[in-house]
């Protein structure tokens, strides 16, 4: 039985942002697990940031692709973003970790989270990711 519900269609703007993730993952480094990710980190202003994950032989300095997406947003001077798309192997549903749903948190918790899963694609929300989660006191 599904975990989650799983769309068939996404808004079109969910799917182009999925698909810039597709893309992102065709560049992931991850020699030592093969679990290539890629992410997309819209703005919401016509702006897209990529990310993919990039492994390390010490495994524990390995980066998450949706972190990667962050680092690349803010070094170009992005900070409020709506939605990011997270595209993971087939055959596996890629929700973003739990650090990653702290540093999404940290710039919106209202912000669209798309995932691929082997039945489709999941559009949930930070928000619903990590409840209750800690944040700046804006
Ligand atoms: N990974 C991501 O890039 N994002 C996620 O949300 C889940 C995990 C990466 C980290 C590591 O390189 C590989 O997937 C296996 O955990």
């Amino acid at each position: 039985m599904r975990r989650w519900k799983v769309s068939t269609t996404l808004l079109s703007e969910h799917e182009a942002l999925l698909s810039a993730a597709r893309d992102a993952r065709e560049n992931a480094y991850a020699p030592y697990s093969h679990f290539t990710v890629g992410a997309a980190l819209d703005s919401g202003e016509g702006q897209v940031f990529l990310g993919c994950n990039v492994e390390n032989a010490s495994y524990g300095l390995t980066m998450c692709a949706e972190r990667v997406a962050v680092g690349t947003a803010i070094t170009a001077g992005y900070r409020r973003f709506t939605a990011i798309a997270i595209a993971g192997p087939d055959g596996v549903a890629t929700a973003p970790c739990g650090a990653c749903r702290q540093v999404l948190a940290e710039f919106n918790p209202t912000m669209t989270v798309v995932y691929t899963t082997p039945d489709g694609a999941v559009t949930t929300t930070i928000a619903e990711l990590l409840p209750h989660s800690f944040g700046p006191l804006i």
